[in-house]
């Protein structure tokens, strides 16, 4: 069950402090502290989409504070779900959003979902993709050069079959990751966005 703060498309993640924004931008380009998230009908369809088993480990990489990460573990049979997030703000948030959700759940549950959930603070060109199976990346915003960095490591992660982005790679992609689909979303900025899938 979300809180009615949850299902906002307002969220916390856009309330990051301008030193907070800057610090993101001046590591990982001009746009790349932009907020934004597809809504929880949106992350249920891309999962319904993905069919996901106990063998995968997504990444979100940009995760904000993290409801798509969370929401693939509560919904989905995921057997990791990761965010890396670079603000610092968002991160804490991402924490501190996790933390609650996990004392609402029976103990159980709780220590459960726990283990299929990772939140790191780090820069997504620096993360561990060794055994990730899919990539989601918000990349509406994010500078041409730091979309090219995540489809350059889409190419070199041995075990991915699937990078999800909110923006169209550039042509030049093509060859090396064609596109299998393209999912219509609603986001928190466009009610009728598109998703883009990419096979390995
Ligand atoms: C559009 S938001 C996506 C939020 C989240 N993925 C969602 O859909 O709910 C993009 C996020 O990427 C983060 N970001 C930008 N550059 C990054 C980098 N180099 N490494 C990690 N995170 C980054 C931003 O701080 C921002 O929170």
């Amino acid at each position: 069950m979300r809180t009615p703060e949850e299902l906002s498309p307002l969220t916390a993640g856009h309330r990051a402090p301008a030193e907070d924004r800057a610090a993101v931008e001046r590591r990982a380009g001009a746009g790349a502290a932009a907020y934004g998230e597809l809504c929880p009908e949106a992350v249920a369809s891309a999962l319904g989409w993905l069919r996901l088993t106990s063998e995968d480990e997504l990444v979100d990489l940009g995760s904000g504070v993290g409801k798509l990460v969370t929401q693939a573990a509560q919904e989905s049979a995921v057997g990791l779900a990761r965010g890396v997030e670079l603000s610092r703000f968002r991160h804490r948030l991402a924490r501190e959003r996790w933390a609650r959700i996990l004392r609402a759940a029976p103990p159980g549950a709780a220590r459960a979902l726990r283990r299929r959930v990772r939140l790191e603070w780090g820069d997504l060109r620096e993360a561990d993709l060794s055994r990730a199976t899919v990539l989601y990346v918000g990349s509406t915003c994010f500078p041409e050069a730091l979309l090219d960095a995540v489809a350059e490591l889409a190419c070199g992660a041995p075990r991915l079959r699937v990078l999800l982005s909110t923006r169209a790679l550039a042509p030049r992609w093509g060859a090396r990751l064609p596109e299998q689909a393209r999912l219509r979303v609603r986001t928190t900025w466009d009610p009728n966005a598109w998703l883009y899938a990419y096979a390995r």
